[in-house]
């Protein structure tokens, strides 16, 4: 069967990758099974927060892959492909400029979140047996109360509508055909590091670690996923949940 076929959209779930999940505990779902939906009753999104979207308005979408030619150590790499796979889907409709990412999983325009991602790995020794990788694109929704000064979509940025079960399949597509690159060797980083917002560019943050306030620029994102920054000449190496990035009056 083509692997453009394995997709499956539902109305209503609770969540696509907790769907995804269930599945591959059960079964050996065929690479790139996608599943979707146009409403989640139980949104996840990172570090335990919420995800959480109008009826039918955005992508949520999950896909399921066996990337064993990864490393544990190496896993970050399918957020270079996950987050690279939005920006390649957005692209086309807005300016490359007014798009970046914010490590280690947002994708942004103006400095607006209009995407997450949400991965979960599953290792068997030294590599990844499998791993879900759940998407949050927004699209047509222009409302989001208590975030509109953070968060942005398709429509708020270029006026129109956007059909959202073509953007998904491009989402999709994007997605396979940069996972074919990663096979092949491809690392995907530089690609990602050209997008990564404060890369080689000073940016403020707040730094977790020792709770004050802080100017860099990033020089490398680790194949673990840690971020290296250079805080005036002092290089720190930082973890997920480390870093809050300053990027407006808001955050
Ligand atoms: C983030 O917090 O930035 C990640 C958000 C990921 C949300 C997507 S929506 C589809 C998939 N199913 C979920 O429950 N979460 C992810």
């Amino acid at each position: 069967m083509d692997e453009l076929d394995q997709f499956q959209n539902f109305d209503s779930l609770p969540s696509t990758n907790q769907y995804c999940m269930e599945l591959l505990s059960k079964s050996n779902p065929i690479p790139f099974t996608a599943i979707s939906a146009d409403f989640q009753t139980q949104g996840v999104g990172q570090f335990g927060s919420t995800w959480i979207s109008d009826q039918g308005q955005n992508v949520m979408m999950s896909i399921i892959v066996y990337p064993d030619f990864i490393n544990v150590s190496e896993s970050f790499k399918l957020q270079f492909l996950a987050s690279l796979a939005c920006v390649e889907v957005l692209t086309p409709f807005i300016d490359g400029n007014r798009v970046s990412v914010k490590w280690p999983n947002d994708v942004l325009v103006d400095q607006k979140k209009i995407a997450g991602v949400l991965i979960r790995n599953i290792f068997m020794g030294s590599v990844i047996r499998s791993s879900v990788i759940g998407f949050g694109l927004n699209v047509n929704q222009t409302d989001y109360p208590g975030l509109n000064s953070m968060v942005t979509s398709m429509k708020a940025i270029t006026g129109q509508e956007h059909p959202v079960p073509e953007i998904r399949r491009l989402l999709y597509e994007k997605f396979i055909s940069l996972y074919k690159l990663l096979e092949k060797g491809s690392s995907l980083k530089e690609l990602y590091m050209m997008m990564l917002y404060g890369y080689e560019d000073p940016f403020s943050f707040y730094d977790m670690k020792d709770q004050s306030y802080k100017k860099g620029i990033i020089l490398d994102v680790m194949g673990s996923g840690h971020l290296v920054v250079d805080i005036g000449g002092v290089v720190e190496k930082y973890d997920f949940k480390e870093i809050k990035f300053m990027m407006n009056e808001n955050e």
